[in-house]
């Protein structure tokens, strides 16, 4: 199959989906869309609001600087690949449970397999630690880790700089390193230096390694 074909695939199926009791409140599920062959992935945390009513990610107010954070980094929004955690929404916005994360990795897994990127964004901290267990975004945004093979990078999550606008310029300045460390992985995954479960690049700027995240969750 294509990655077109699975990703349709994959679609159809969270509109049917009654794995975790998401189903049960959900108007529209939201797999996500974009470009199957995106270099790049870009994953939240669930639907909020208008993506329930849409069945579109990230259509809201943090969509919509979304897509100026992805302009700034030289992207179009159709040029790169969006989902979420969770692909229905939790009601009243509430972090997804464990147990629908764990419902969920079904899709989200496959539909990272599929279009196989180089780098994947976390967008917030049920993203990131998705990825990366015990991360602390104040700690680990905007910098890169190698996970099974593949770059990830942690950000803070667009609606969170829209409720702290002194974050706004914190994300911006993450998102603005993308193309930049987007090279770097495509050179490191040409090359195979990247062996499946390494770990290669840990924050450091602290010496003794008290910014390091404890423990770094390879899924
Ligand atoms: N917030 C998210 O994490 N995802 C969306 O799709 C919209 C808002």
């Amino acid at each position: 199959m294509t990655p077109e074909e699975i990703l349709d695939e994959i679609a159809q199926q969270t509109r049917v989906c009654t794995r975790c009791p998401l189903h049960l409140s959900r108007k529209n599920a939201v797999p996500g869309e974009g470009n199957p062959h995106s270099r790049i992935m870009f994953i939240g945390e669930g639907p909020g609001f208008y993506e329930n009513e849409q069945g579109r990610p990230f259509v809201g107010a943090a969509g919509n600087f979304l897509d100026e954070l992805l302009g700034d980094a030289g992207f179009k929004r159709e040029e790169v690949f969006i989902t979420n955690v969770v692909k229905c929404r939790p009601p009243g916005n509430r972090d997804p449970e464990p147990e629908e994360l764990n419902a969920c990795k079904f899709y989200l897994e496959r539909q990272i397999s599929a279009i196989n990127p180089d780098v994947i964004v976390t967008l917030g901290r049920v993203s990131m630690n998705y990825f990366i267990d015990k991360g602390k975004i104040s700690l680990i945004h905007g910098r890169d880790f190698w996970s099974r093979g593949r770059m990830v990078v942690a950000m803070y999550h667009p609606a969170a700089a829209l409720h702290q606008p002194s974050l706004r310029n914190v994300v911006k300045e993450d998102f603005a390193k993308l193309p930049s460390l987007m090279k770097k992985a495509q050179a490191a995954r040409q090359t195979s230096t990247v062996s499946q479960d390494a770990n290669l690049d840990l924050p450091g700027d602290d010496p003794a390694g008290n910014d390091q995240p404890e423990q770094l969750s390879l899924f």
